[in-house]
């Protein structure tokens, strides 16, 4: 009987390895060689900038910690972080905005993390209430404009975009790009639904062309003289003026750069940042590495090379950024751009914001 029983376990034993070599290869590696442990930290990011590698690079010769990068749009990220469940090998996620880091939260992929250096690195609006996710750096979502055309003093806030004067003129992007609808949300935040869902659709009575392409190409079509003025994120415009394609620079080299809304609520600000992931198994090198990215060196790093702004204050923007002048940022909770998120999207889809 004893005998037979032991032949059961022994034939299951065999299926579930047959059946399962991911998983057991993931299993080793999860059920945690200390050396593994110790020297890797499993990064999945949405962030498609250059600059991240060489910052990686200098955190993997400094610490001895590999990183290992996994690159895909946040939305997929965090369906495979669910779908692998306690599996799992991610440690870190990196999104280019916090709605997203909102959404893991949400989904409770998201687990807390103590660091003192994190907080004296980031200030405390730019990190999660729960210290589940923290601001690695900002954008601003400004308008650029073409100098022939426009004036400074013809614009003045997002919402005068929508006036009768801006028709056929108007550039941006789809409203599938979660940089519009964070936009969105924080105005759904600031003014209620009816306001934003009014601006969303004035801007859409505005366009110069159904929305294409991603920032860059709002910025190309104004010089393609499609449209007049287009909102775009501000290192996108710093990447293009220097660019190594010199048709880049000069379709930036003729455009303006304006900070709407300098006298009312402030020129919209994102994040991009980060989270350590539920049952990390390398949760501490993930701090280090938020810790290493959030330090004066790497922030001046992501300021000089990426054109973003630093979350850490001990650093101060490039001299790009700074020859583009101070400006008011809208000051509002970064995790209402996440509760807003499926409000904007519906008001999109109202409005016909493709
Ligand atoms: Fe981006």
């Amino acid at each position: 009987m004893k005998k037979s029983l032991f032949l059961i376990v022994i034939a299951m034993m065999l299926v579930l390895s047959a059946c399962g070599s991911v998983t057991k290869k993931e299993s080793g590696a999860d059920a945690g060689d200390k050396k593994t442990e110790k020297t890797e930290v499993n990064l999945y990011t949405s962030r498609h900038y250059d600059v991240d590698n060489e910052l990686y690079k200098k955190f993997e010769e400094e610490t001895g910690i590999k990183v290992n990068v996994i690159k895909d749009e946040a939305d997929v990220l965090i369906e495979r972080i669910k779908r692998e469940g306690t599996a799992t090998k991610a440690d870190l996620l990196l999104t280019a905005d916090v709605g997203r880091l909102y959404r893991a939260k949400e989904e409770g992929l998201l687990q807390s993390v103590s660091s003192d250096k994190l907080m004296k690195q980031i200030p405390e609006k730019l990190r999660d209430n729960d210290d589940m996710w923290v601001g690695l750096t900002k954008r601003a979502r400004i308008l650029v404009y073409n100098k022939d055309k426009v004036k400074p003093e013809d614009l003045s806030t997002y919402e005068a975009l929508t006036e009768d004067k801006w028709k056929n003129r108007v550039l941006v992007r789809s409203s599938e790009s979660v940089y519009n609808q964070s936009l969105l949300a924080s105005f759904i935040e600031i003014d209620g639904e009816e306001k934003a869902k009014e601006w969303a659709q004035g801007i859409v009575n505005n366009f110069a062309q159904n929305p294409e392409g991603g920032d860059r190409d709002q910025a190309k079509a104004i010089a393609a003289g499609i449209g007049d003025v287009a909102i775009m994120n501000s290192y996108y415009f710093g990447q293009m003026l220097n660019s190594t394609e010199p048709e880049e620079v000069k379709v930036a080299e003729n455009l303006g750069v304006f900070f709407p809304n300098q006298e009312t609520t402030g020129t919209h600000v994102n994040i991009s940042g980060a989270g350590v992931v539920k049952g990390s198994k390398n949760a501490d090198n993930a701090v280090k590495l938020l810790e290493f990215l959030t330090d004066e060196e790497a922030q001046s790093k992501f300021a000089s090379a990426n054109y973003e702004y630093p979350v850490n204050e001990n650093v101060e923007p490039s001299e790009l950024l700074k020859s583009w002048g101070d400006f008011k940022e809208q000051d509002i909770p970064l995790s209402t751009l996440g509760e807003n998120n499926a409000k904007a999207i519906m008001i999109f889809n109202e409005v016909g914001w493709k």
